[in-house]
This record gives structure tokens, sequence and C-alpha cells, in this order.
């Protein structure tokens, strides 16, 4: 069977030395020295000023609008998964919904200035497959309408724009490194930010509203992670750039493979150093994705249907035009990417693809 994803393993002996300490410490959660070393392995990596590790990429989310205290509306993408809006309605304020660039499918800078009025407080976007926002026109916007942004770089591991990792852009960057990312700690997440003020807030609400072991200041949760979560994201870390590489060969085996299939694919943001963290196809209509959805799993190949379906058909937000969104989340399926997918199942995933097609 080929799932569209599997999440990466290392050597158990690679993690084992790492339970190994945690047993000696007997520290498990609650800030411990893993937390420490994986926030200051990645900032390195990354190179960041400040990140803080979380429970999971739905929780970075939330802790961002609560930290940068926003009320009223939030301008945001219909075509992203479920978090990026369910967090909005969480945090008590109203998604609107702006349309995509059916070309990068990330949110369209021109549909956001249509959006916008008194009740806007920011915009929140997400870098859909890694594929980075235009966050030069993002900012000029909230620049100009005194709007916070938020970017959902929960695909974004590792992506560059102009030189600089993608995470340093928006008031706030959310990452996630749940076990299907391209860098996962099993469950997990991050905030990114260079204000230093809106870092320790955020540290705060992270552990309760604690600002020492007998006081509080402000409203917190609980959005820390284990120490045996940092541990895999330790081991990981010294994977990732074979991990990285892997992505990136296969993208190119099912490009060359696939160059005859009547699909469409999205246009990566000039100037952005992408991750290739997915292989979404956008096929011609639905009934070709359907067909060719049933003739893979025919033969035990589960692509996915991502997103699938637009954000804006959800029954608890507001109705919005989002033509391209609804359209393209119709017709697109991310095809399967994990480091162990070997070269001759991207050969025969294509030929049932075009089989379908030609037939
Ligand atoms: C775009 C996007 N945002 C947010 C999330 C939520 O991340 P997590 O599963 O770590 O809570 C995901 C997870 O798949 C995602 O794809």
């Amino acid at each position: 069977m080929i799932n569209v994803t599997k999440p990466f393993l290392p050597e158990m002996e690679e993690y084992i030395e790492y339970v190994k300490s945690i047993w000696e410490r007997n520290w498990l959660t609650n800030n411990g020295p893993l937390v420490n070393d994986l926030e200051l392995k990645l900032k390195d990596y990354l190179e960041l000023d400040h990140l803080l590790f979380l429970g999971n990429g739905t929780i970075a989310l939330q802790i961002a609008i609560k930290a940068l205290k926003l009320k009223g509306e939030i301008i945001t993408t219909p075509f992203s998964y479920v978090a990026t809006t369910s967090s909005i309605v969480w945090e008590g304020c109203k998604p609107v919904f702006a349309d995509i660039d059916p070309k990068t499918l990330c949110i369209d800078p021109a549909k956001i200035e249509e959006r916008i009025n008194k009740n806007t407080c920011a915009i929140l976007g997400t870098h859909v497959y890694g594929n980075p926002c235009d966050v030069v026109a993002i900012e000029k916007i909230a620049a100009k309408h005194n709007l916070k942004v938020i970017y959902d770089a929960a695909h974004a591991f590792g992506v560059k724009y102009k030189g600089r990792s993608i995470f340093e852009y928006g008031d706030i960057s959310t990452a996630s490194f749940h076990s299907t990312k391209l860098f996962h700690t099993i469950e997990g997440g991050a905030v990114i930010t260079k204000d230093h003020d809106l870092l320790r807030t955020m540290a705060r609400m992270r552990n309760f509203g604690h600002n020492s072991p007998d006081t509080f200041e402000g409203v917190g949760i609980n959005g820390k992670n284990s120490e045996f979560h940092a541990a895999m994201g330790l081991v990981n870390m010294k994977h990732i750039a074979s991990i990285m590489k892997s992505r990136k060969d296969q993208a190119l085996a099912y490009d060359k493979c696939l160059a005859n299939l009547k699909v469409t694919r999205p246009v990566i943001l000039k100037g952005a150093e992408w991750n290739y963290s997915y292989y979404p196809i956008i096929f011609e209509s639905e009934e070709i994705l359907l067909k060719s959805l049933y003739e893979l799993n025919g033969n035990w190949i589960y692509p996915r249907r991502y997103f699938y379906p637009s954000l804006s058909s959800l029954n608890y937000v507001d109705k919005y035009e989002v033509p391209f969104s609804e359209d393209i989340s119709k017709r697109v399926m991310c095809l399967p990417m994990y480091h162990t997918l070997k070269e001759e199942d991207i050969y025969f995933i294509s030929r049932l693809l075009l089989r379908v097609q030609n037939n």
C-alpha cells in the first residue's frame, strides 16, 4: 500500500539514546533541556531570532491570534487546512475569506484589499504547500491599513524567500511539526516572531500565563511540548538534509514521468527557494480526478484530496464569493511523497494516471 505520506522514522537506537537521557534526568516536560536544545538548533538551522516550540500547529495559530489581541474580522484564505479557519473562530474572531490566486494557490493580495473595512484587524495567509504568499504585497497592504499579519507556515519548513527563512515574515509565523510534515516531532508546532515583547507574551501564554512559579500575567493555556517530542525533533534534525533532498528528487521524477499528463501545477513565487513538501496536481475536471483516484485506490495507492473541501463550505462561517478556491479544491490532489517512496513507485503511479487520461 502506498499512502500520500509516511512519517520519517530514524533508526530506533538514535531515539533510544535520547530516551535514556530523559530517564536519567527524570524530566519529562515543562521546558526541559531537550526542548531548549531543539529550539536553539531550529533557530540556528533556520537563522531565526526567536522561536517557541509548542504542542502543535493549531495551538500555535491560537496563541498567535491571542498574543496580537485580535478582535473583529481577520481576512484569510479559504484554501488551507481547516485549522487555519477554525483557530480564528475559536479565538472569537470572524474569518472573512479572500479568494486565492489560481496560479500560486495562495491568498490574492488584490482580493484582500477588496475585503478590508473598519472591522478588519488582521490578515492570515497560508503558504500553501510551502509556496510563499506574496509577502511583499501583503506587507504593503498591512502597513497601509494598519493591520497585523500572521502566516500559517505549517507547510513551509526550510522555505526561503529572497534568502531569508519564510518564517521571518509577518508579525508572527506559525509552523506545524506534525508527523505528516517534512520535519516532524510526532506532534508539534512553533510560533516565530522578531518582536521580543510578543515572544515574551507567547512564552507566558504557552505555560498557563506563569511568569514565575507563583505568579501569573494574563491568560494562558497549556501549549507546551514534551521532552519525548523534542527528542524526536533533535534526531530528525540530523536527517533533515537527506529528507529534503529525497523530496526534491521525487518531485523531479514526477515532473519527468508526468510531462504528458494534462494537469497544472502551482507556480512557485519568484524569489522563493521551495521545499518540495507536497506534489499537488490540478486536473482539468473533478470527473477526471475522481476517475484517477478510483484507479489509484484500486491499486492500493492513496493520494489525498488536499485541500478539500474549500473552507468556504464550513457550516460555521459566513459566505463569500471565492470561485477559484471552490473550483480548484475540487480538482486538486496531492500525490504520494515520503522519504522511502521509490522511483519505481513514481513510475507506476504516473503510468496509472496516464492510462486514465488516455482511455
Ligand atoms: C496549513 C495547515 N495549518 C495548520 C495545521 C495544523 O497543524 P497541527 O496538525 O500541527 O495542529 C495543518 C496541519 O495539517 C496545516 O496543514
